[in-house]
């Protein structure tokens, strides 16, 4: 299974970016072969209905549908921004979703978070579900929210081994199941 990594945050300290460093770390022990996408191929012009009319999509747009065609399984980390998906990563889904065909359309995803808070940005996950499975994405039942993350991440590890184990479990499940279930895995 070819799995891209995509992170909701283009800051340099992102704890999510963090997060999805470690877990593609375990989806590469799990068997996956793991893409990282660079932190700003989400960084799109806003969606625009002319710009799109006039000349279709934008390179960077048609450059992430490119890399999202070419994987089985999306692993997306992302911050909660007001209890809902960022704006950014919300653009790049409207981008993407304009390619014809969709690449979205059957790509099996798992959703992290990482927050600072006690909710480890889990609400914006499930706002984030809902575009994702409108564009036909097989999303994972299970997600992954870091609480207090800032606490917990520390030298591109987990510091606490309970919750290192039950990311490890998840994503290794996700791996297992997207075997079975891709064909060109
Ligand atoms: C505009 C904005 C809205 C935010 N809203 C929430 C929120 O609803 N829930 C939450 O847990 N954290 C919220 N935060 C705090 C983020 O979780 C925190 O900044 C986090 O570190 C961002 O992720 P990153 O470290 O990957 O960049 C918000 C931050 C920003 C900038």
């Amino acid at each position: 299974m070819k799995v891209l990594v995509l992170v909701g945050s283009m800051r340099t300290g992102s704890l999510n970016r963090q997060l999805a460093a470690i877990a593609a770390g375990m989806a590469e022990r799990a068997g996956a072969t793991v893409v990282r996408a660079d932190p700003r191929a989400i960084a799109l012009p806003l969606y625009d209905g002319d710009v799109e009319a006039a000349g279709g999509l934008p390179p960077a747009a048609l450059a992430l549908a490119a890399q999202i065609e070419a994987c089985d399984g999306l692993l997306i980390a992302s911050p909660e921004y007001n209890y809902s998906v960022p704006g950014v990563l919300k653009n790049a889904i409207d981008w993407v979703s304009r390619a014809k065909p969709s690449p979205l359309r059957g790509k099996r995803a798992l959703l992290l978070s990482a927050s600072p808070s006690l909710v480890g940005g889990n609400r914006g996950l499930w706002a984030l579900r809902m575009p994702l499975e409108a564009l036909g994405v097989h999303v994972f039942p299970d997600m992954f929210s870091l609480a207090s993350a800032h606490a917990v991440l520390a030298d591109g590890a987990l510091a606490d081994a309970a919750l290192a184990t039950r990311l490890e479990e998840l994503i290794g499940r996700w791996i297992g199941e997207g075997r079975r279930l891709t064909t060109s895995a």
